[in-house]
């Protein structure tokens, strides 16, 4: 067992958190009514509101993990539009990026979100108003017109700043003008939000998360809150309280930066099996962890070791928000960042985050509830079997149903996610499952409860 706890207990677990489901408005109720008795309509409106500010982001929103495309990864912090025509951001970068993702058939496929990163803003604000500016030569129009086009075409905006004086690339943040940059991403018809915290106070952090997910709130646009307060916090050797991240944030960045290697891929699952304990029980519909974006569809990694990402941030719940040249990935990948019973496994209404749950000759197993789940309280289970071996040949392991900690007496139906012929048949819990795993890669099943 990598976390030393026994996998029952660990389901247990599991079970335990799901019956305590809650949506973080619900705690307020009483309170409400209490107060609606003694005072009128106004009053009572303005206590909500209160109670809203106070307690949370609560906005509806992500009820799955989102699913998206976002610039980074793949074109960084490219300004030079001569040098890069078709990789720097600019307006045209994203209109481009938002017609293939709905060309390309990924739209289809649940990808939503179009998500501008760092890199889009002017070196300074406007002298009068003090308002952000994007890039005048970048984004010759503003942001109103591309916002419009990803609207037209059924997409979602999202765009990136930072808590504190200045983005990670030296932009300006949002710190001394955090009210009017909320309103402002309003006026620009934004859906999303991703705050990162270069250049703040850590200490700072656990006040001004918060307060911007508020006014973002209080501008009456629904918007995404997503939040690396969390990664400079662990970052730091300091634990984040993600008590008070779910209540404040849909999503957020626990750990460092993806970079476009296996070696990446591989040191963000170890941190996160790692620390499974601290940190899987705080993901659930509307609030989720972020290992960060897809890299699909780039240069590092082989066929192989990109169903291994996929897989594997499905178990996790995480958000699926790719960073690729979407008219430069290859078919057999579009397939994989394409394939509906993965994405299915991801978007799992249950929202329970998987575990990492045994590993054995370097073969480890990643499990994760999910519907169906039959009147006895069994779950179904998506199981990832992940090779961290390197020897030549395909692994052939062997477990029985029980050591995978599938329990339930009358089987599971199995199939193989990422296999045309996928039915494999009904497996009890005393049986044996053998599966044969590629080096860096993965073999992904799903085992419907009977
Ligand atoms: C930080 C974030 C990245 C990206 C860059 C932009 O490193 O973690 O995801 O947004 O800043 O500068």
């Amino acid at each position: 067992m990598l976390s030393g706890v026994p996998q029952r207990t660990q389901h247990a677990q599991i079970y335990k958190f799901m019956n305590s489901y809650h949506s973080p408005g619900l705690t307020h109720r009483p309170q409400l009514r209490m107060y609606r008795a003694s005072i009128g309509f106004l009053g009572t409106f303005l206590l909500l509101q209160l109670l809203h500010c106070g307690m949370g982001l609560d906005n509806g929103l992500a009820l799955t993990p989102p699913m998206g495309w976002m610039s980074w990864e793949r074109f960084r912090c490219l300004t030079d539009c001569e040098l890069y025509p078709n990789e720097c951001i600019s307006e045209q970068l994203f209109r481009r990026h938002a017609d293939l993702l709905v060309n390309e058939g990924y739209a289809d496929a649940g990808y939503e979100y179009i998500i501008i990163d760092d890199c889009w803003l002017e070196k300074d604000r406007d002298n009068k108003t003090q308002k952000l500016v994007a890039d005048k030569k970048r984004f010759p129009n503003g942001l109103n017109p591309l916002a419009d086009h990803i609207h037209n075409i059924g997409l979602k905006f999202g765009l990136y700043q930072d808590y504190g004086t200045n983005t990670c690339a030296g932009f300006p943040g949002v710190i001394k003008h955090m009210q009017l940059d909320a309103q402002t991403f309003a006026e620009w018809d934004v859906d999303y939000v991703k705050l990162d915290g270069c250049y703040a106070n850590i200490s700072d952090m656990a006040v001004g998360y918060p307060e911007f997910g508020r006014l973002l709130n209080a501008t009456g646009r629904p918007m995404v809150y997503s939040c690396s307060w969390p990664a400079y916090q662990e970052d730091a050797g300091e634990m984040p309280d993600y008590t008070s991240l779910k209540q404040h944030c849909n999503l957020w960045r626990n750990w460092d930066d993806i970079d476009d290697s296996l070696e990446s891929v591989a040191q963000i699952m170890d941190y996160f099996g790692k620390n499974q304990d601290r940190i899987q029980p705080h993901a659930g519909p509307g609030h989720w962890n972020d290992p960060d974006m897809l890299l699909l569809g780039n240069y590092g990694l082989s066929y192989d070791q990109s169903k291994l990402q996929m897989a594997i941030w499905s178990i996790m719940a995480a958000p699926l928000i790719m960073s690729n040249d979407l008219a430069a990935v290859r078919p057999e990948i579009k397939d994989i960042l394409q394939n509906r019973k993965v994405i299915a496994v991801d978007q799992d209404v249950l929202g329970i985050q998987g575990r990492r749950v045994l590993s054995k000759n370097q073969i480890e197993v990643w499990s994760r509830p999910i519907t169906p789940v039959v009147s006895n309280n069994q779950h179904s289970y998506a199981v990832a079997f992940a090779s961290r071996r390197s020897d030549g040949a395909p692994y052939r392991i062997v477990f029985t149903l029980k050591e995978l900690g599938l329990h339930n007496a009358a089987g599971y139906n199995v199939e193989d996610l990422y296999e045309d012929k996928s039915k494999l048949g009904i497996f009890r819990p005393a049986n044996q499952f053998i599966t044969r795993v590629n080096p860096n890669g993965v073999t992904f099943y799903k085992f419907t409860v009977l």
